[in-house]
């Protein structure tokens, strides 16, 4: 069964959710640039580089998509890289782990430490997915995620624009529902990971991430032994678990943004 079935339903107010995220991403270029997306080429990052296309974002100089390869990434998931760069006018800019780093890391842990403690799950975490996080934004004054209210407890309280430390972290679909992901991925015939379309429907490190069954909760295949409060990888949380975001920032869309082109349902 695809997951276009099984999940494409847009919300009654979904036209108002995609004008929402279109503003925000040119209002984020606009004011944020360099602007870089954070693509883990879930379903969520796939929509987020289609809006931006369609907000006229890759015609911008400082717009960037940049994709954490840590070198554990199914095959269907790296293929996707290929695809966005033959459908869209971007490049996108992998990074990948220190490899002295993480062979040290695998010679002293084993192969299989992720599953040892939670410790070594987040050194592992640090080492693969961290540390070129920290490249990855060096210089950028704004970076957009795919993070949803709707995908856990610790994200019920993402805001739209955060403002962070070193630069302001932008979420466009916090508002978005799983259907209406599906429904943007569907009517836009948008490239997706098949993987989504065997019941993985959030997708990390391969050995992070299983199968869930029907009825089961949308990150349950994440770090499946772990407890609910430990299942983040730090991208998004403080080391305590706790959300790590700042004060909320005002969303002022910018009075120069152009009419709204709507994506065709
Ligand atoms: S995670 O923290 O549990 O791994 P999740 O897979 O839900 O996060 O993704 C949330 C957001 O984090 C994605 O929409 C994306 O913006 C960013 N992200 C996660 N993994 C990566 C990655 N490998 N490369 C780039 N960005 C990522
Ligand atoms: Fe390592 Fe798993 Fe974290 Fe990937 S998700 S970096 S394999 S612990």
């Amino acid at each position: 069964m695809s997951a276009i079935s099984l999940y494409a339903r847009p919300s009654p107010d979904f036209a108002q959710k995609l004008a929402h995220s279109l503003a925000l991403l040119k209002t984020a270029a606009a004011k944020y640039s360099p602007l870089t997306q954070a693509s883990s080429l879930g379903a969520e990052d796939m929509v987020i580089t289609h809006l931006m296309h369609e907000a006229g974002l890759f015609d911008k100089p400082g717009v960037s998509i940049f994709v954490l390869d840590t070198g554990m990434l199914h095959a269907e998931t790296v293929a996707l890289v290929k695809r966005i760069e033959e459908r869209y006018p971007v490049t996108v800019d992998v990074y990948h782990p220190d490899a002295d780093a993480t062979s040290a890391f695998v010679e002293e842990n084993g192969p299989q430490a992720m599953y040892k403690s939670l410790a070594l799950r987040k050194q592992c975490c640090h080492i693969r997915k961290m540390a070129p996080l920290d490249r990855a934004l060096a210089g950028k004054k704004g970076w957009l995620t795919g993070l949803r209210r709707e995908q856990s407890a610790a994200r019920a309280e993402v805001h739209d624009i955060e403002q962070q430390p070193e630069r302001t972290k932008v979420n466009p679909l916090v508002e978005w529902t799983q259907g209406d992901i599906w429904h943007c991925i569907s009517a836009n015939a948008l490239p997706y990971n098949p993987m989504h379309d065997q019941f993985f429907p959030s997708i990390g490190c391969a050995p992070c991430t299983r199968a869930v069954t029907l009825g089961e909760d949308f990150r349950s295949g994440r770090w499946w032994w772990e407890n609910e409060s430990a299942k983040e990888c730090g991208l998004h949380v403080a080391a305590d678990g706790t959300h790590e975001a700042q004060e909320p920032a005002a969303f002022e869309p910018l009075s120069s943004i152009i009419p709204i082109r709507e994506i065709p349902a």
